[in-house]
């Protein structure tokens, strides 16, 4: 997956069907609309509640390509059509869909909706939403300490959460689009990820997408808070020189003294992508 901007009327290729290469018995099947199925390789579900990610890595493991560059995933995933429809499948089952102001910042046009990143299967997303008494679209979360936001950025323009410190709170008073609701969450110059996320469960949502960049999603594996991670692997090497070049985590050193295991509970190929599907610990540790 990817944290992929789309310029407005850019063109999105059909896939093909990813073929699956490994699938873990027994995972949750939530019976994907026939023609998800058949671009997906099978059906799909998840446990609730869930906290998955979705990212794509180059294969040197470089996530973002540093603040110069708008929109790595996209150019990391060269706007791969398997890899866009999965993130759109991915946002298609989630209630809620997280992100980091550093992600909206990078991506000026993006939209965080199934049908943005993947119009060709706009009707077989509302379908699974239909079907599972879901409202059309993911409320969108944004998580921010500063509140600086470019407040006329489209996806705030259409609505969404902004959760934030007391501070952040003051200085976007009065900016946001009134589509936008702000929930502050503490006095101190950053929020706890758990609070966060235990915001977003409060609102009633199960199934909730991280799409925010490593910053985030360090905090969410540091807190143990992560359940899944979806990972594409692009046929790319993205090398690193002067500026840095996160891989999926940043601001948390684990390895060697802290070891975060994973299982690999799925895995797709479409070309040279693979599509990884991951159980991290904090799932693992409640069975
Ligand atoms: N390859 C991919 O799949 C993928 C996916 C997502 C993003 N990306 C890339 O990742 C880069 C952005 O990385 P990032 O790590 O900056 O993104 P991020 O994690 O989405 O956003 C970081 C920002 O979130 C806010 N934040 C983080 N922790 C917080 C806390 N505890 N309390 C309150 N606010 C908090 C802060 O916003 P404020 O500064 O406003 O306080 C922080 O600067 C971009 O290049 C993007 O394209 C790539």
């Amino acid at each position: 997956m990817a944290a992929p901007d789309t310029a407005p009327g850019a063109p999105v290729k059909r896939t093909e069907p990813l073929v699956p290469l490994y699938e873990h018995p027994g995972l949750p099947r939530w019976g994907l609309p026939p023609a998800l199925a058949a671009l997906y390789g099978g059906d799909l579900g998840f446990t609730e509640p869930c906290l998955y990610a979705n990212f794509v890595a180059s294969l040197d493991g470089v996530v973002a390509l540093g603040p110069e560059f708008p929109s790595s995933g996209s150019t990391i995933s060269a706007r791969e059509p398997a890899d866009r429809f999965l993130m759109g499948l991915l946002r298609a089952c989630a209630d809620a869909v997280l992100i980091g102001a550093g992600t909206l910042r990078a991506s000026p046009h993006h939209r965080w909706t199934p049908e943005h990143v993947y119009p060709p299967a706009a009707a077989d997303y509302a379908r699974l939403r239909l079907r599972r008494s879901r409202p059309p679209e993911p409320e969108l979360v944004v998580v921010t300490a500063s509140g600086a936001l470019p407040t006329d950025h489209p996806a705030l323009r259409a609505g969404a959460l902004i959760v934030t410190t007391t501070a952040g709170a003051d200085r976007l008073a009065g900016r946001l689009p009134t589509s936008c609701a702000v929930v502050p969450l503490g006095d101190g110059p950053v929020l706890r990820l758990a609070s966060v996320v235990d915001a977003i469960l409060a609102r009633g949502h199960t199934a909730v997408l991280s799409e925010a960049g490593p910053l985030v999603l360090g905090q969410l594996v540091g807190d143990g808070l992560l359940d899944e991670l979806f990972l594409t692997v692009s046929p790319v090497l993205a090398g690193r020189a002067g500026t840095i070049r996160h891989g999926l985590i940043a601001g948390l050193e684990l390895l060697p003294n802290r070891r975060e295991g994973a299982d690999l509970i799925s895995a797709r190929r479409r070309g040279s992508y693979l599509f990884l599907r991951y159980r991290l610990r904090a799932l693992l540790g409640r069975d």
